[in-house]
Parts: C-alpha cells; sequence; structure tokens
C-alpha cells in the first residue's frame, strides 16, 4: 500500500494524487470527472490577476467551481504581489478554495513576457515577497507550483523561500522553464527539494501510468504525484493508478470503451454546469479519441455537432 494521505493545512485528502492546473483543461466538468475517478485535490487553470481585479471578471469566473467540486485549489499568475493579494482576496471571498496556489512554473512567453510564471524565479526577493503577501492577508492555505532551475542551489534557494514565507505545500515540476516539455522530469532534483523541506512536496512531470507513479513516489520521497498530461482524455487514469498503488495490481480495463464512457461524462457534466463550447469540445474530443479505431472520423463529425445529445448519441454510434 504506497497511496498515503496528503495533509495540506486543515485538509487531509485519502490519497495523495492530485489532478495538475492546465489551461484549457481543468474546467469544472473535467475535474469533477477525474474526481470521479480518484483524483484526491484538484485545480482551476490559471487565472490572471489583473483579470480577476477587472470589470470582465465575470465571463472568466463563469462556472469556475460548484458545491461537489471538493477539494479544490484556484491558481493565481501574476508578479505584483499587491495584485496577487487583492486577487487571491477576491477568490477567497467569492469562491472559498481549500487552496490558492501561485504559478511559478508556466514558461509560455505569454506569460513570462509580463514577468509572471517561471519569470518570477530569477527574482528570489520578488517570490518570497509575493508568498509573504499572500500568507499574511489570506486565510486560504498559500501554495506554489515551480519549476527546476539551472543550477541545484538555485532551485533550493527558491523551495526554502517559499517554504520561509509561510506557503503550505510546494509541487516541483522537474524541468527547466527553457526546456519547455522537452527531455524528462528530473526526479533527481525534485527529491533534493524533498529532502531540504519540512512543508508537502508534490512531485510532477512524467507520470503517466502506474509504474512511473510508484516509481516516482519510491524514488523521490515526495508526499503527492500530480498528473497533468497523461489525465487529458483519460481520467481514468487516477483510478488506475489509485488501484495499483493500493493493491499492487493492475485494474484490466476496455480502454476503448472507457474513454467513450468518460467523454459522454464529459459532455454530460458539460451541459450540467452550463459549460459548453464547441471549442472546449473539439479539443477534448481529441484527446479523448485519441487512439481509438475510427478516431479522425469521429473529430470531424464532432467539428459539425452543436450539442451535447448529439454527440453522445455519435460516441454511441461509433462504440458499436
Ligand atoms: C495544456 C497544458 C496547460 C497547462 N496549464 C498550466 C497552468 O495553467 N498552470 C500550471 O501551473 N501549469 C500548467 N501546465 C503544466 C502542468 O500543470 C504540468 O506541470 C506539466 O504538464 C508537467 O506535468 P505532466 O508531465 O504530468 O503533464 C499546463 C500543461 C499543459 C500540457
Amino acid at each position: 500500500m504506497k497511496l498515503n494521505k496528503l495533509k495540506i493545512g486543515k485538509i487531509e485528502t485519502p490519497g495523495n494524487l492530485l489532478l495538475a492546473p492546465m489551461a484549457d483543461v481543468t474546467n469544472l466538468a473535467f475535474r469533477l470527472l477525474c474526481r470521479q475517478h480518484g483524483a484526491d485535490l484538484t485545480y482551476t487553470e490559471m487565472i490572471n490577476a489583473d483579470a480577476l481585479l477587472s470589470e470582465n471578471r465575470k465571463s472568466l469566473l463563469k462556472g469556475l467551481s460548484s458545491s461537489e467540486d471538493r477539494p479544490f485549489g484556484i491558481q493565481i499568475v501574476g508578479s505584483s504581489p499587491e495584485k496577487l493579494r487583492k486577487a487571491a482576496l477576491f477568490v477567497e471571498n467569492e469562491y472559498r478554495p481549500e487552496i490558492i496556489d501561485v504559478n511559478m512554473g508556466c514558461p509560455v512567453q505569454r506569460i513570462t513576457g509580463t514577468g509572471c510564471g517561471s519569470a518570477l524565479l530569477n527574482f528570489p526577493k520578488l517570490v518570497y515577497e509575493i508568498i509573504s503577501e499572500l500568507t499574511d492577508a489570506l486565510k486560504t492555505p498559500v501554495t506554489a507550483k515551480i519549476r527546476i532551475l539551472e543550477r541545484d542551489e538555485k532551485t533550493l534557494e527558491i523551495a526554502h523561500l517559499i517554504e520561509k514565507a509561510g506557503a503550505f505545500a510546494l509541487t516541483v515540476h522537474g524541468r527547466k522553464a527553457e526546456q519547455m516539455y522537452s527531455g524528462s522530469s528530473d526526479f533527481a532534483v525534485i527529491r533534493m527539494v524533498k529532502s531540504e523541506l519540512s512543508i508537502p512536496v508534490i512531485a510532477n512531470g512524467d507520470i503517466r501510468d502506474e509504474e512511473s507513479a510508484e516509481s516516482a513516489l519510491d524514488f523521490t520521497g515526495c508526499d503527492g504525484l500530480m498528473i497533468g498530461r497523461a489525465a487529458m482524455g483519460n481520467p481514468f487514469i487516477f483510478r488506475r493508478i489509485r488501484h495499483y498503488l493500493e493493491t499492487g495490481e493492475k485494474l484490466e480495463v476496455d480502454r476503448q470503451a472507457q474513454q467513450l464512457e468518460d467523454f459522454e461524462t464529459y459532455v454530460t457534466l458539460l451541459e450540467e454546469h452550463d459549460l459548453f463550447s464547441s471549442l472546449n469540445l473539439r479539443m477534448h474530443a481529441h484527446w479523448f479519441t485519441k487512439g481509438l479505431h475510427g478516431s479522425r472520423q469521429i473529430r470531424e463529425k464532432i467539428n459539425n455537432l452543436k450539442d451535447g445529445k448529439a454527440i453522445i448519441d455519435l460516441i454511441k454510434s461509433s462504440c458499436k
């Protein structure tokens, strides 16, 4: 039995499998689906602090969370301690999330160009200021998500500062920002961070199946695992990994039937929460039908369908 409880602040989850924050992916419907399959804690995609403070925030926040979506974390992105504090106080009040996470790892130019995401890692003092500002102002536990740096000392310096500033947990994606998604996640660096901190450390990067999950936990000694890309179109991964960590055995599943069933549930959840958008659905359809027989045709047909029922009928008929 390798599935351990995870305690961050006051919340304690029965297991330690987390769904990563992912822009355009981890909307409420997808988070609920991952939760049904055993994700212990999920995060919203990053939300820009400026946007949260703007007049148009209503559309941005439509369907952000629901009462079944617990425990969940809201991830914010920004570079001004003051704006991040105001944005965090707003979401704390409005949604009462269990966690507020700060994105300090996004390597995309649109984000780093404004000094946010992984660009923050070049300014340790600012990292400390941001986390202190938030931990002083909020009742909600604050966590941070980082990438590793060129030199191990720099990674450790940032990790220590985040802990010292009062963060309740730290997630480390074991790639440098310059790598984007190339190469592989460096679990040795994650292990080093884990060995130096007292707060929970969550390992992230390249956890894609039962074996990689088990070895990441064993090797790093981390308190939890965060899973991103492997869950896209495949939320069932949480059930598989969970089962394996609990029993040492693998679940036998008909992958095609499972993916289609999950996609159907995803469509239903989108409709239930009034989140239906053809663009979003096309993207998810792409992931959910990956590797399936006739997937190209299914995706092409979905492009012409406008409502959930028609899409579900199409999925069912493709399954026969
Ligand atoms: C489509 C996509 C969107 C992402 N958006 C975010 C985000 O909003 N915030 C964040 O901290 N990381 C984001 N990430 C990074 C993931 O959270 C995660 O750190 C990364 O994918 C490595 O984990 P994995 O190998 O399990 O995918 C994103 C990744 C992908 C693929």
